[in-house]
């Protein structure tokens, strides 16, 4: 028996990163999978690649800064599927600019997709679950919703928004006895597009890795799975005493 075996799991950006590889992790431990990405052409890759491992995926197009998008897809897996068991909030961008050089425009694009995303997501999240008898809703936040980076000022932000969200939506479930549990995950640096492109545009790439690796006491850089792990732990039943926690995984990022 897998892990999260018979579970009905939404992961949202799956098409790339921590999304994909979360996605693949769980599929493998015995969840049925819907992924959803704003590059439909990658949900399929990823939905693709699970079912030539024997599992079972639905992919769907999903802009989760777009309030008319989360019904539309969670009809979608009610019609498929009947059920949400694990919603996994994980599509994110990152723009790396500083406060002074922010517009106003990538602002509102970065919490569009960061914090809107988040929040419509728990809200849909939450109708469809309560209808399945409860779930577990796992946020992607960052290290950077906990401290601040200079060159990630919207991120920061966003992230911020991500870590207390989630606690209210945690406290509102639990109170309300719904069986829903709520949590957020708190990457360092985990080497994906997103990590690459964000680095590239801070400068030289190996010059910029290297920073980012010395500020990682444990000596490397994350790898995808080692954040998928932690989303199968939140998903499964072994976290049923779990809610409103920030699960900090980052190679001693925080700890100096
Ligand atoms: N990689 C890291 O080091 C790191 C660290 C901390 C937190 N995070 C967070 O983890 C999450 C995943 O990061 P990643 O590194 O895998 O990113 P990534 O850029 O590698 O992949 C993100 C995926 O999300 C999709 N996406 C982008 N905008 C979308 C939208 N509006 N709607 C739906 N899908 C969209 C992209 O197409 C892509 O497939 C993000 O929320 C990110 O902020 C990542």
């Amino acid at each position: 028996m897998g892990r999260v075996a018979g579970k009905v799991a939404l992961v949202t950006g799956a098409g790339l990163g921590l999304g994909r590889a979360s996605s693949l992790l769980l599929a493998s431990e015995g969840a049925r999978l819907v992924v959803s990405d704003i590059d439909e052409g990658l949900a399929a890759n990823t939905a693709a690649e699970i079912v030539k491992a024997g599992g079972e995926a639905l992919a769907l197009r999903h802009d989760v800064s777009k309030p008319e998008d989360w019904p539309a897809v969670m009809a979608a897996i009610e019609r498929r599927f009947g059920r949400l068991d694990v919603l996994v909030n994980n599509a994110g961008i990152a723009i790396a600019k500083n406060v002074e050089d922010t517009t106003l425009a990538e602002w509102r694009r970065t919490m569009a997709v960061n914090l809107d995303g988040v929040f419509l997501g728990c809200q849909e999240g939450v109708k469809l679950m309560k209808k399945s008898g409860g779930g577990s809703i796992i946020n992607l936040s960052s290290i950077d919703g906990i401290i601040g980076e200079a060159d990630l000022a919207a991120y920061c932000a966003s992230k911020g928004g991500v870590r207390t969200l989630t606690k209210a939506v945690a406290v509102h479930c639990a109170e309300q006895r719904y069986g829903i549990r709520c949590n957020s995950i708190h990457p360092g640096y985990i080497w994906t597009p997103q990590t690459e492109t964000y680095l590239r545009d801070l400068g030289t790439l190996e010059q910029e890795k290297a920073k980012a690796l010395s500020r990682h006491p444990i000596g490397f850089l994350g790898e995808p799975n080692d954040i998928a792990y932690m989303v199968l732990y939140l998903a499964s039943d072994e976290s049923k005493f779990v809610t409103g926690s920030e699960m900090v995984v980052d190679g001693g990022y925080l700890a100096v």
